[in-house]
């Protein structure tokens, strides 16, 4: 193994630069991409910026290289690693938000959250009122505390999201050198761009600091996710996990674990940018383990997306321990939403828990309001899906789904159709085609996941 330097000038600063070249053993495996996207190279083709990093410093530099590179990830890489080496906690954003000194700095996330209770602010702003102290402090600055809290959130949002988000651009490889290369904590961009690889990383999405709640006080939005996918196309990603949203094409999402995740995979965004993304949003999802995914295996709208050879490993219990978080709970695999054109192959799905033939939550259906624009179910049937090894009716299966959706009257009768009429091949060959439940999980557990 070599280790040279290849010095850089820095575009801001007129800095000098170092980051590593790296001509060393790469993990073994396979070159050759496929599904939607098969023509994809990332920064294969450039063999002279092979790069490697183990600090974010150095990661976010080779990310930003303006031409056809590879940066291979040595160890785990974290997200809140400032420049000299320290991390952050939550209190290090509000503290470095803006500039001395600056209101802003007196954000408080407790605060933040007592000033959306009115009752709690009734009170407050009645002592104010009165001239009097509340909690052995002046009501009336603490009143004027409270009520900016709302508007400095956003400041110190956008100072964790800078420190843990990383743009990719185009014609880029991210790997992970070995099963102990990890980005933990750091928001991966895709965002308008072409031609990316991100293989072999485990990828955990960052905490966020300071969540706004969705409806207070019991349901929180959290904003990061681990990898974000934006209207960019021709991305591979391969052997780690992930989160995906909008208006992007030519995507092939295998091998890939994604483990104890509420809201794993969401590909299509909202209806605003249905016409963005119509006619492209073309998936492969191919051999990938959800396992303990409690829903979105995936989601989709508007796209096209072939599912094929994934192992589904969850617990299907009415009864959950006590702790479990509502979201947490296993709720559904398949989510066929508006206007999505879904092909379901051979995949293995194996329940544990007290609902283990239960097959009404393998799929649902949402947002089927457009008879004129039908989402299809195409259920291939050259090779069929298992359930704890039993040959599971797929089709039969979503149809029954999609009745007693209609049924309950959340959707409008023909707006989703299980059928394979309408619904063209995708054009490529998958690298393995295996026609049943057993060889899929016998695959899946051989190949998912880092090497
Ligand atoms: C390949 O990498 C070198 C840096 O080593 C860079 O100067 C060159 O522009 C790159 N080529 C392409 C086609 O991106
Ligand atoms: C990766 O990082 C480890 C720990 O810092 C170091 O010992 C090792 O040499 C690095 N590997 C390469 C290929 O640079
Ligand atoms: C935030 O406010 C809470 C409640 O008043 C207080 O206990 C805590 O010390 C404050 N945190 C900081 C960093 O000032
Ligand atoms: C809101 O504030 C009141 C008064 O302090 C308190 O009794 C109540 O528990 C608070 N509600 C929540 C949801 O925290
Ligand atoms: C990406 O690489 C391709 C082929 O090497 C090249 O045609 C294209 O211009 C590159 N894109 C960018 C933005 O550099
Ligand atoms: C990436 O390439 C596309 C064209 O494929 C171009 O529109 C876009 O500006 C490029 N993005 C960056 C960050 O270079
Ligand atoms: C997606 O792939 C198809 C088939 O290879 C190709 O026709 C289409 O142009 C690609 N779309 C993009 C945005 O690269
Ligand atoms: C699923 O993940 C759990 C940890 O969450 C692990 O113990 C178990 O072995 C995994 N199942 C399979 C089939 O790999
Ligand atoms: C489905 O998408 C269309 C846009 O194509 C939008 O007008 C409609 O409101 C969406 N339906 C739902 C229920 O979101
Ligand atoms: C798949 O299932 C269908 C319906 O149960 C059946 O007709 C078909 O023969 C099966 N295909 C294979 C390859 O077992």
């Amino acid at each position: 193994m070599r280790l040279a330097t290849a010095w850089l000038l820095g575009a801001c600063c007129g800095l000098t630069l170092g980051l590593d070249i790296y001509d060393g053993p790469k993990p073994d495996l396979s070159d050759t991409p496929f599904g939607y996207a098969a023509t994809s190279t990332g920064g294969s083709t450039n063999k002279s910026a092979v790069y490697i990093v183990s600090t974010l410093a150095d990661l976010k530099e080779a990310a930003a290289l303006p031409y056809t590179k590879t940066i291979y990830v040595n160890g785990t890489i974290h997200g809140n690693e400032l420049a000299d080496g320290s991390l952050a906690d939550c209190q290090t954003y509000i503290d470095t938000t803006g500039s001395d000194n600056t209101p802003n700095r007196q954000f408080n996330f407790t605060l933040y959250i007592l000033a959306y209770n009115e009752t709690y602010t009734a009170l407050v702003n009645a002592a104010a009122e009165a001239g009097e102290t509340i909690e052995g402090r002046d009501a009336t600055e603490y009143a004027a505390l409270l009520k900016h809290q709302n508007g400095w959130r956003p400041r110190v949002v956008a100072t964790q999201k800078s420190q843990v988000g990383l743009h990719l651009t185009n014609n880029t490889s991210l790997i992970g050198l070995d099963t102990s290369a990890a980005l933990d904590g750091i928001n991966l961009y895709l965002s308008s761009i072409d031609n990316v690889w991100v293989r072999n990383l485990k990828l955990v999405s960052p905490a966020d600091c300071f969540p706004a709640p969705e409806t207070f006080p019991s349901s929180w939005n959290a904003a990061f996710d681990a990898v974000g996918l934006v209207t960019s196309t021709n991305v591979w990603v391969d052997r780690c996990l992930f989160d995906c949203e909008d208006g992007t094409d030519n995507v092939t999402f295998s091998h890939n674990i994604v483990r104890n995740h509420h809201k794993s995979l969401l590909i299509g965004g909202g209806t605003k940018e249905a016409d963005r993304d119509l006619g492209k949003m073309h998936f492969t999802i191919f051999g990938n383990h959800f396992n303990g995914s409690a829903s979105r295996n995936p989601l989709m709208r508007f796209g096209t997306f072939d599912i094929a050879a994934n192992l589904y490993s969850y617990v299907n219990d009415a009864e959950q321990p006590a702790d479990t978080p509502a979201d947490a709970i296993f709720q559904y695999h398949l989510g066929v939403y508006n206007q999505s054109t879904v092909h379901v192959r051979a995949n293995a799905f194996e329940a544990t828990g007290d609902h283990v033939t239960d097959t009404s939550r393998l799929f649902t259906v949402g947002e089927a309001t457009l008879p004129e624009r039908p989402a299809r179910i195409c259920v291939d049937s050259a090779s069929n899906s298992t359930l704890n090894g039993e040959a599971v009716d797929m089709a039969t299966v979503a149809q029954a789904r999609v009745d007693s959706i209609v049924e309950g009257g959340q959707a409008v009768e023909g707006a989703v159709l299980v059928t394979c009429d309408g619904v063209a091949e995708e054009g490529y060959e998958l690298p393995v085609v295996l026609a049943s439940g057993e060889d899929v999980e016998q695959y899946v557990l051989a190949n998912a996941g880092q090497v």
